[in-house]
C-alpha cells in the first residue's frame, strides 16, 4: 500500500502541534514518564553502534525536533553543534531558550522543506516525525539525507512507531500521521540509497503501544 498526501502539510500535521502543549507532556502524547526510558535507550544505542571511537559527531541535524527533547539529553552529549529543525514557532521557542546558542542552530523547516547540503553531516537524527510524510515525500526526504551523510560515513536515524514485518500503513486524521511498518521504512530506505546497519528495538515499552524501533541506516 502507499501512503499518499489528502492535505497540505501546514493544514494537517503542522496545524495540529501548534494546539498542543507545548512541553515534555505534548511531546510523549501524554506518555512523558516514557521519556527517560526511551532517552536512556537511545544514548546506550549511540555509545554502542554509532561512535565507533569517536568522541563525538562534528554536525548533527535533527528535524521535528520538538522542543529540544531529544536535542537535549540524547544528542548534545555526543555533538558539537546541532541544527535544530521544527516548524512550530512555540516548540522552537522552548528549544531556544534551554538549549546553548553556541552549539546549536534553530531553524523552521518542515521535513518536507529541509534541503541539507552534500556530505553536511555525521549523523542526521528524526524522531517521531517521519510519520508526518507521505511515501513521496518520506523517499524525497531519505535521498536528500542520503545525499547529506554520504562521503563522510555519516548515519540517519529513524526512531519512530514502527509495527513489525509488513503491517499494513495506519493513517491518523487527526494529526495527519501515518504508522509505517519496518519493512515498508526499510523499502523506502532502500529505494533511496540507504542500507540499514541495525534495527534497534526499544525495550521496556507499554504494549498497549505501538513498538518502536530507531532504524540506523548508512549510504549504500
Ligand atoms: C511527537 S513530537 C516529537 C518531537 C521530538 N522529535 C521528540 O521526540 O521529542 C512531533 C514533532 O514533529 C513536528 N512536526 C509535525 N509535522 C512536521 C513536519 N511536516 N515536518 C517536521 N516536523 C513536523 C511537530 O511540530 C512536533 O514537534
Amino acid at each position: 500500500m502507499v501512503v499518499a498526501r489528502n492535505s497540505p502539510v501546514e493544514e494537517c500535521s503542522v496545524h495540529y502541534w501548534e494546539g498542543q502543549p507545548h512541553d515534555e507532556k505534548g511531546m510523549m502524547g501524554g506518555f512523558e514518564y516514557l521519556s527517560p526510558r526511551d532517552e536512556a535507550n537511545s544514548r546506550r544505542m549511540i555509545e554502542a553502534y554509532l561512535l565507533r571511537g569517536r568522541k563525538y559527531f562534528e554536525y548533527v541535524a535533527e528535524l521535528g525536533a520538538g522542543i529540544g527533547r531529544v536535542t537535549t539529553r540524547v544528542l548534545l552529549p555526543y555533538s558539537e553543534h546541532i541544527d535544530v529543525f521544527e516548524p512550530v514557532a512555540a516548540n522552537r521557542e522552548v528549544a531556544l531558550k534551554t538549549l546553548p546558542h553556541d552549539r546549536c542552530t534553530f531553524y523552521p523547516d518542515t521535513l518536507q522543506q529541509w534541503t541539507p547540503r552534500r556530505e553536511s553531516y555525521d549523523l542526521i537524527w528524526i524522531q517521531f516525525s517521519l510519520i508526518y510524510t507521505s511515501d513521496d515525500e518520506c523517499l524525497a526526504l531519505l535521498k536528500r539525507a542520503q545525499r547529506a551523510v554520504q562521503g563522510r560515513r555519516g548515519y540517519v536515524v529513524i526512531k519512530d512507531n514502527m509495527p513489525l514485518g509488513n503491517a499494513k500503513p495506519v493513517q491518523d486524521s487527526t494529526d495527519g500521521s501515518v504508522v509505517r511498518s519496518t519493512d515498508h521504512l526499510l523499502r523506502l530506505s532502500t529505494a533511496a540509497g540507504l542500507k540499514l546497519i541495525r534495527n534497534h528495538r526499544q525495550d521496556h515499552w507499554p504494549i498497549a503501544l505501538y513498538p518502536v524501533s530507531a532504524l540506523i541506516l548508512q549510504s549504500s
